[in-house]
């Protein structure tokens, strides 16, 4: 699977930011070079001591993003309203406790395998592979620790955070060395820019698992969305895809005009009780594509979405149920942010009708995405 995304607008990159994650005893050599406007400070330690940084990205319109080493998480983004107040427009926590905790992969990156393989099983190249199980029957986002709960360190003179996935974590075959680069631009946008490569075959799906609320705080139900896709891939009731890719039309699945979220939520009664489902989007020929546009219509802040992916996770944030305190002491209720998670097709290792997710060795693993954000 080699994919070459097609930048957007190149806008002038106030800083670019390496973060590394690493397996005991594999950490590269190499020091974080900061740029002009980058802002190092210690968000806290893990338990055995270990320090944890936290990045700050500002560009010339004052929006900050804050990305920090364990999980290569964003934690904070600070962007403009119509007034041009900023907010912060993504759940998490004020303090590193919280990440270490029990949470939804609040801004986490997600690896290897974004959303879930049916029975943590697959077969490649005639081997049956087990993944980690940690949701009910199945495997999702990439198993028990995951890339979200990896410690990233600062290296090298590039600005990437690279993480060394030894051979059979997770249930996983090969050892996979994958990159994170986020850059804030002048223009408002911040670029995920992911990369990978494996010594053997394997199935490898990153993405981002940010929890967007353009008002910044309560529910998403009033926020708009197009999204940029005919089809849908249905799922069962552990969430799985049937295999099936079906039309969105005349369902609660069609965004192709801005529809508000919480139009016809309720007629989502199943399990998750709400959106979380993958879009198939249009025309994809792994180029940097319009996926998705949200909108808050009380602030006038908008987030358009583009990436390199086929598909876009559409998650309501169904499984938010109050239970989780995070930033400034906010509760997080049932639908306080969704997630669009750029990403191949869950299950994809199981549906040979899917766009593949296999990635070869010697071959390179691309996924850009950026969430560009605006006001009207
Ligand atoms: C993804 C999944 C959801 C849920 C969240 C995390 O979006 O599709 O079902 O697991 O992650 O809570």
């Amino acid at each position: 699977m080699i994919r070459k995304p097609v930048l957007g607008s190149a806008g002038f990159v106030v800083v670019l930011l390496s973060l590394v994650a690493f397996a005991p005893g594999t950490l590269s050599q190499g020091q974080v070079r900061e740029k002009a406007g980058a802002e190092k400070t210690i968000f806290g330690k893990i338990e055995d001591g270990t320090v944890i940084n936290l990045f700050t990205l500002k560009n010339a319109k004052g929006t900050t993003a804050t990305i920090m080493e364990y999980g290569a998480t964003l934690q904070g983004l600070w962007v403009p309203d119509k007034t041009g107040k900023l907010g912060d427009v993504v759940l998490g926590f004020d303090g590193l406790e919280g990440y270490l905790g029990p949470h939804p992969y609040f801004g986490g990156t997600i690896g290897r395998f974004a959303n879930r393989i049916a029975k943590g099983k697959f077969t490649l190249d005639g081997k049956e592979f087990s993944t980690a199980l940690n949701d009910g029957p199945n495997s999702l986002h990439g198993g028990k620790e995951g890339f979200n709960r990896k410690v990233k360190r600062p290296h090298a003179a590039s600005v990437r955070l690279t993480y060394f996935s030894p051979d059979g974590e997770e249930g996983f075959p090969g050892t996979l060395r994958a990159a994170v680069t986020y850059t804030l631009t002048d223009e408002n946008e911040l670029k995920i820019d992911y990369t990978a490569s494996s010594d053997k075959a394997t199935p490898v799906n990153l993405t981002s698992h940010a929890y967007f609320n353009l008002a910044g705080s309560g529910s998403v139900l009033d926020h708009s969305l197009y999204l940029n896709a005919d089809k849908y891939t249905p799922a069962d009731a552990t969430l799985i895809p049937t295999g099936e890719i079906v039309p969105v039309e005349g369902t609660p699945f069609d965004f192709r005009q801005a529809t508000s979220i919480g139009a016809r939520i309720s007629q989502l009664t199943g399990n998750p009780g709400g959106y979380d489902h993958n879009f198939v989007l249009n025309g994809w020929n792994g180029k940097l594509k319009l996926a998705a546009r949200l909108s808050d219509p009380a602030s006038g802040r908008q987030m358009e979405m583009w990436t390199t992916e086929p598909g876009v996770q559409f998650y309501s944030g169904n499984f938010l149920d109050g239970t989780i305190k995070g930033k400034q002491g906010a509760v997080y209720q049932k639908h306080a942010a969704l997630c669009l998670e750029a990403q191949h097709f869950p299950d994809s290792v199981n549906h040979p009708n899917f766009p593949t997710t296999i990635l070869q060795p010697g071959a390179i693993y691309k996924q850009e995405t950026v969430y560009k954000f605006l006001v009207n």
